[in-house]
């Protein structure tokens, strides 16, 4: 079998088709063959070597946190999944990939409900926005919550689930995406290119969520949450406090916190119920040369999530440009 890895840091042509045994799954595990992986910001950071010194590994090295995939194989004691069910799985790494192992607690039935491309780009950013809500347990129906970066992949399912839990949502992000935030739901909108949203909406968020790349936002988050309330963010950057002192913060990733059962299973409810689904931007060939694409799509601030597919899953972007009809 293909696996898409590297075994060197660089740009998104290190990457290479690296020849490997099919895996055997072990008791408790199936075996996948992917269908479609999905990438995320931090597989970059796996590639230029920025998580190098914080998360050593050995080459090559194979990213890929999220993938849909087809059950092949069942390992002993598996019996709660069958051959050929289609599933989502959330790993710590490896997705890239033509086969997968997995526990059966990491992965979940795709429901009808979601496409191919949307189960193939949730896990992360779906139990990121879960364990977001997790944090936000005590919020009430009617309370303010800020998202920051509210477009991207983390902060569109957030806007989603927010709605569901009848807060009212301020979603900032760059003025391009105004129609896509009142789609998602949003009450209140703020472009962050155009206007000093921070000043717009002082004081009035019962809760930040920063999810703007890198955690970026300037300092808005903080003149947005009020005095006594909280401020979430999901990149690894610490906002200054000292004006609002009592402002409690957290960081909060798809850790462990949680189960990804528990969290595959809320995010399924999502999307059968309230419909919860996830802004895909473009898919690309399963070849390496639809990786090394998808990187560099992935690393030019694309409109929504980025998905490698095999054949008949393929979906080209739609110009901006052309009026359909
Ligand atoms: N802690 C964890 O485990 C964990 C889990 C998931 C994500 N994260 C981190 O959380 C952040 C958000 O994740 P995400 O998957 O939602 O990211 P994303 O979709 O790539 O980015 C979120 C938004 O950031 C804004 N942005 C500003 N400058 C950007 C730039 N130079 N490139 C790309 N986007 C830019 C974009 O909004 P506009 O177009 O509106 O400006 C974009 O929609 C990332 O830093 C990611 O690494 C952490």
């Amino acid at each position: 079998m293909i696996r898409f890895g590297f075994n060197q840091f660089g740009d998104a042509h290190v990457f290479e088709a690296i020849t490997a045994d099919r895996p055997t799954p072990k008791p408790g595990q199936v075996l996948l063959q992917v269908l479609g992986f999905g990438m995320n910001p931090y597989d970059v950071t796996l590639r230029t070597g920025a998580q190098a010194e914080m998360r050593p590994m050995t080459f090559p090295i194979v990213p890929g946190t999220d993938v849909v995939g087809r059950v092949v194989e069942l390992g002993e004691g598996v019996t709660d999944f069958a051959e050929g069910d289609i599933v989502m799985n959330y790993r710590p790494i490896g997705g890239y990939s033509e086969y997968v192992v997995a526990s059966t607690s990491k992965i979940y039935k795709k429901p009808t409900a979601l496409s191919y491309l949307d189960a193939a780009t949730l896990p992360q950013v779906g139990i990121t926005a879960y364990n977001i809500l997790h944090y936000l347990l005590d919020a009430q129906a009617g309370e303010t919550i800020a998202i920051e970066g509210a477009a991207g992949g983390v902060g569109s399912v957030l806007v989603q689930l927010a709605k569901f839990m009848k807060l009212n949502v301020i979603a900032t992000a760059s003025s391009q995406h105004d129609t896509e935030l009142r789609q998602l739901g949003a009450d209140q909108i703020g472009a962050y290119d155009k206007e000093d949203v921070g000043a717009k909406f002082e004081n009035q968020a019962d809760y930040v969520v920063n999810a703007v790349h890198n955690g970026a936002d300037h300092g808005a988050g903080v003149a947005m949450v009020k005095p006594t309330g909280k401020y979430v963010s999901v990149a690894y950057q610490t906002p200054d406090l000292s004006t609002k002192p009592n402002v409690s913060f957290a960081q909060v990733g798809p850790s462990k916190d949680y189960s990804t059962h528990d969290a595959f299973a809320f995010l399924v409810d999502a999307a059968v119920k309230w419909g919860l689904t996830v802004r895909v931007a473009q898919s690309f060939p399963f070849t390496v040369e639809g990786v090394i694409s998808a990187q560099e799509a992935l690393e030019n601030h694309p409109d929504g999530k980025i998905v490698v597919m095999q054949d008949k899953h393929v979906i080209k972007p739609v110009r901006k440009d052309v009026n359909h009809l």
